[in-house]
């Protein structure tokens, strides 16, 4: 459901109050990776005042065609991916973040070089606003990237397992599948509660055609999440 305006805009301000946060976290001479979404957009536009400003030099690649138009675009030094290449922190957001820091992430469709980057990164630091915290992951459909062959016969496994599978539409053209950067269709996974993620993200992993779900498991080290105008830390 989407929150009123100004609910919505207090919300923005939370995002934006905990992306200035991981901005201190960020030293001279790192090489970052660059999440996708909302929150990380405000990240991106403070990380390139900074480097537009000499206050930090640093190389980052980012996890979707959209945050890396934002950075070339802010004069951010870009990396392609290559071999040996490691990000001493990679700074995200997530659609959902459970206080044992076991995420729900790809509402913005970039789960897959989310979670190429997070894994390749030294520290995961994951930024959210306030209603993004909670008790149990679940309540957001859990995005799964899926081969366009493969979508009838994942869509009945998703079901066999009471996910509920919506296949995503186009934002611009309702009747279209909306594709992912690599052009998978992406499928959203309504199972309202997720007790037991280590079992789903086990389960998902099994379906022929899943390229990757949006389960991210004991990969973040650190989420600061603003309550109001307060940024805390939250780790697992
Ligand atoms: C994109 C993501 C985003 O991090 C997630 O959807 C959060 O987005 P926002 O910051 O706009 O709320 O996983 O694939």
């Amino acid at each position: 459901m989407t929150p009123p305006a100004s609910a919505s805009n207090q919300l923005d301000q939370e995002k934006r109050l905990a992306a200035a946060a991981a901005l201190r976290w960020v030293r001279d001479g790192m090489v970052l990776g660059l999440g996708t979404g909302s929150t990380a957009a405000h990240f991106i536009a403070l990380l390139g005042e900074a480097v537009r400003d000499g206050q930090l030099r640093v190389q980052a690649t980012a996890t979707s065609q959209a945050s890396e138009a934002q950075a070339r675009e802010l004069g951010i030094p870009l990396l392609e991916p290559q071999r040996g290449l490691r990000f001493d922190l990679t700074i995200d957001g997530a659609d959902e973040l459970d206080p044992r820091l076991r995420l729900i992430k790809g509402g913005g469709g970039a789960l897959l070089r989310e979670k190429v980057l997070a894994t390749a990164s030294q520290y995961l630091l994951i930024i959210a606003d306030s209603s993004k915290l909670v008790p149990q992951l679940g309540q957001f459909p859990l995005p799964l990237e899926v081969v366009p062959f493969a979508l009838p016969w994942v869509l009945d496994a998703v079901a066999e397992l009471g996910g509920s599978p919506v296949l995503r539409s186009d934002r611009h053209n309702l009747k279209e599948p909306a594709r992912s950067d690599q052009g998978n269709f992406l499928v959203d996974c309504h199972f309202t509660h997720i007790p037991d993620p280590e079992q789903v993200a086990a389960q998902l992993q099994t379906i022929p055609g899943v390229v990757e779900h949006g389960l991210f498991l004991g990969l973040a080290q650190a989420a600061l999440v603003t309550q109001g105008d307060q940024v805390m830390v939250v780790k697992p």
